[in-house]
């Protein structure tokens, strides 16, 4: 941190986590507009950019199949420029896909998004989904500064399995910041590198490898607030965790050794259970978990995030170490819930054989434009299509990843199955429909959906958001047979 800067404390937990207020109906109107929001314990509240007041956001929960229309109203200041909202996870038509440069919203207008929440003739699955700010460039910035909430959706079927609800089902979001002495956010994107756009290309001003790419934050907020303590009976609860920092990954861990049941992948439930010390989270990725505070009454159970002990750590981006929130386990209570042994899991394709799309990610560059983030040697060009599926086809796509850092690649459009990790059948909890996926140095993941229901342009890029504006993203338009 460079003076002026807050530097962390050790954490206390002295105040109290907010869950974000819940909106349901079919027709959802958020104002975007300023906001000071209380993020630190101490001093004046932070100034914001928010949907609707908070940060994060109104959690919005709505049933599978369940038609819904969101407007976003632009209040913010002019020269905040055009923002795009994006639903992260959900599968809708270009139009209502948040997408960086087209559709946008422009300051003092608004917009409506309609989320049908179906696959086809099929409602999607129970789903934790997250809306967020998507303008080309200024991604990071719009995140950083407030522009990111929660979106749960509830399958009716799912409620006979008895997992938990109510207050014992809790969406976390977790998203790391720095802030100024006056408790101001601090603007890293200010200093960041010096961008050009030339010949459709993006690069820096300047050779070599780039600098002061990545807006980490020294303090790690969970559902916008520093280290806060979350009282809870000795019972099992669900966490929905989901990492909404622009850049920064986590190690998940509970303090006594506890394991996490996840349970699902923010896209429907896995096929059964999966018992985890350690959960890896990068951004946009999120775990859906079970755990249960019996014979914990009166202890205090923190969830942190430690560094990664697999190989893959060595060599790519390490995860950060901090104690995030502290659970205060009062008494026993009565538990209806239940950790069945089997879970309704969303149905997979079948996935071709034959590879028909191989997307690369890595540090481009040429004499003449300098060094970019790539994907194929490209960066971001908004008007070129680099692949054009059909409708109705199913493709099997292969992730690569040949730079020397660790990368967490979304696709938009579709949900889609893990076909293959390294080679290898991938881990029981990428068994299941996925959106954003790790990729280590020299991963190579293979993934496969059906292009259902929507034509024209969808994205697929880099999920550090830095990486992102900064070339990491390509098109691909969904065509008619
Ligand atoms: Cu969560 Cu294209 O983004
Ligand atoms: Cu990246």
């Amino acid at each position: 941190g460079s003076e002026g800067e807050v530097e962390p404390q050790r954490p206390a937990f002295e105040q109290p986590l907010v869950v974000p207020r819940v909106v349901r109906g079919r027709d959802i109107r958020l104002p975007m507009t300023p906001a000071r929001v209380r993020v630190l314990p101490d001093g004046p509240r932070t100034p914001m950019w928010t949907y609707a007041g908070s940060w994060p956001g109104p959690t919005i929960r709505r049933p599978a199949g369940g038609d819904t229309r969101v407007t976003f109203a632009h209040r913010l200041p002019r020269r905040a420029g055009s923002m795009s909202v994006h639903l992260h996870g959900s599968h809708h038509a270009p139009k209502d896909d948040g997408q960086p440069t087209t559709h946008l919203l422009r300051p003092g207008t608004e917009r409506t998004y309609r989320y049908p929440l179906m696959f086809g003739d099929d409602p999607v699955a129970g789903s934790f989904f997250w809306y967020h700010d998507h303008r080309m460039d200024k991604t990071a910035r719009n995140n950083w500064r407030g522009l990111q909430g929660m979106f749960v959706v509830d399958d009716p079927a799912d409620a006979e399995l008895r997992l938990p609800t109510g207050a014992r089902d809790i969406p976390l979001m977790i998203s790391d910041r720095s802030f100024r002495r006056d408790n101001r956010l601090t603007d890293p994107f200010a200093r960041g590198p010096r961008m050009t756009h030339h010949h459709g290309q993006m690069a820096w001003l300047g050779r070599g490898a780039p600098p002061d790419d990545h807006s980490t934050g020294t303090h790690v907020l969970v559902n916008g607030r520093y280290a806060p303590y979350h009282r809870v009976s000795a019972t099992r609860h669900r966490l929905r965790l989901l990492n909404s920092s622009p850049f920064t990954a986590y190690n998940f861990e509970l303090s006594d050794g506890r394991p996490f049941v996840q349970i699902g992948t923010g896209n429907g439930l896995l096929k059964k259970p999966v018992v985890r010390d350690t959960i890896v989270l990068g951004p946009a990725q999120r775990a859906d978990v079970i755990v249960d505070f019996h014979g914990e009454s009166g202890n205090n159970v923190v969830l942190s995030s430690v560094p990664r002990d697999d190989e893959g750590a060595a060599v790519g981006t390490g995860t950060r170490e901090a104690a995030l929130m502290e659970f205060r386990v009062g008494r026993r209570a009565p538990d209806p819930s239940r950790l069945p042994s089997t879970l309704p899991s969303p149905r997979l394709v079948r996935a071709p054989a034959r590879v028909s799309k191989t997307w690369r990610f890595d540090l481009g560059g040429n004499d003449r434009h300098g060094t970019f983030w790539s994907i194929n040697g490209r960066s971001f060009d908004p008007g070129r299509a680099a692949h054009r599926p059909r409708l109705g086809s199913v493709e099997r796509w292969r992730l690569r990843n040949t730079s020397d850092m660790t990368h967490y690649v979304h696709i938009h459009a579709e949900q889609w199955r893990t076909v293959l990790r390294n080679g290898r059948r991938p881990p029981p909890w990428e068994r299941a429909l996925e959106d954003t996926w790790r990729l280590d140095p020299g991963d190579v993941v293979e993934v496969a959906a059906r292009f259902k229901d929507y034509t024209g342009p969808f994205m697929i890029h880099c999920h550090m958001l830095d990486h992102e504006d900064h070339g990491m993203m390509a098109r691909f338009d969904v065509v008619r047979r």
